[in-house]
């Protein structure tokens, strides 16, 4: 893992960009609304929670908006997005954090398996980061870039017994930006993911007397919200300067945010894959994925192209992690 800081002089480059962020009335999503505006940036957010809503962006002044939108429905979200245009112009981060936990385990022994369980998860913190990045696209495409920020969770990688939907929802959040770092860089859009561990929000409130007696590291809501903050900036600056330990171009990571602090653990999981999965199998891994990443390559299978493998590369290297370090 890499530890990444905040470069000051990075973060200032936010001055006047347009950040559109979903669930920003309370926790996380509040306190990097109040972190953008910090640094000069027009921030439009999106909550089901209006009333917080609303009386943060009242307290903010003009360069702060806040519209209803709940996450979850693809119209809600177009609105938000065009609103953000009409009242600032463009867009230019948007940050995809609204999420929800259940902490009723619907796979416990005692739990009814024969009713329908709610799905809210799966809908506000996979469906709804979808969503925002989708639409975010649209509107990113129009400025020739920006930056997708994808909020995850430990649970995007670890096992998190019963939290068994919240734990699918989110590595379901990674799996989406391994899905499109790639494609979005090629329009100069970034992809990047935030992983927080436990951090102080009325999420976790039942697990805090807990936590403190095991002395275990704890974020502050703005701790990860700094870490939004880096991945807006870390390929806006003039060339060659990134926040400390980030390398360039700064997509397809995943920020692990624990006691405080943000460290990138993506490149080395991708780095390490053939001591993992071995070399042999790394190797062929790399030549299947480098075919199926060829534009040439078509999935349809009445229209199949002949020739695609023709220009692919014997093995593909992707140029976001082939600068990472040990
Ligand atoms: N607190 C933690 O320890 C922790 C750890 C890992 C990940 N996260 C993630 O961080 C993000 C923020 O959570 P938080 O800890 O600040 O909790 P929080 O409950 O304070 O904030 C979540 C916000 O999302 C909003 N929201 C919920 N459903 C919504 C919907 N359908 N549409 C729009 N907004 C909606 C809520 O009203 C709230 O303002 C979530 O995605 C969460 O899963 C939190």
């Amino acid at each position: 893992m890499t530890h990444i800081v905040l470069n000051q002089d990075l973060a200032k480059t936010l001055k006047d960009r347009v950040i559109v962020l979903t669930g920003g009335s309370t926790g996380i999503g509040r306190a990097a609304v109040e972190l953008f505006h910090s640094y000069g940036a027009k921030v439009m957010f999106g909550d089901v929670n209006d009333e917080l809503g609303k009386g943060l962006a009242t307290q903010l002044g003009s360069s702060v908006e806040y519209r209803h939108c709940n996450a979850t429905s693809y119209a809600d979200q177009l609105a938000l997005f065009a609103e953000a245009e009409k009242a600032f112009g463009k867009v230019d981060v948007v940050c995809a954090n609204a999420g929800v936990g259940v902490h009723a385990d619907i796979f416990a022994p005692d739990a009814d398996w024969q009713t329908e369980p709610s799905m809210i998860e799966i809908d506000v913190n996979l469906k709804g980061v979808l969503f925002s990045a989708r639409i975010g696209m649209g509107y990113l495409r129009k400025n020739g870039g920006g930056d997708l920020i994808l909020t995850s969770s430990i649970a995007g990688w670890k096992e998190c017994s019963h939290l068994v939907t919240y734990t699918a929802s989110k590595h379901g959040v990674i799996g989406f930006m391994r899905g499109l770092y790639q494609q979005a860089w090629e329009e100069k859009i970034t992809v990047n993911v935030l992983c927080p561990w436990m951090t102080k929000t009325r999420m976790v409130l039942g697990i805090e007397v807990g936590w403190r007696k095991l002395g275990l590291p704890e974020n502050e809501a703005i701790d990860v919200a700094r870490a939004m903050v880096i991945c807006a900036s870390a390929n806006r600056g003039p060339a060659g300067q990134s926040h400390g330990g980030a390398v360039s171009p700064f997509t397809g990571k995943i920020l692990h945010i624990a006691g405080g602090e943000a460290y990138e653990i993506e490149d080395n999981i991708q780095r390490l894959e053939p001591q993992w999965l071995g070399e042999s199998n790394s190797a062929v891994l790399a030549k299947g994925q480098a075919f199926l990443a060829d534009p040439h390559t078509s999935w349809d299978a009445d229209a199949q192209k002949t020739g695609a493998q023709v220009g692919t590369q014997e093995v593909f290297v992707s140029p976001v992690h082939a600068t990472a370090t040990a």
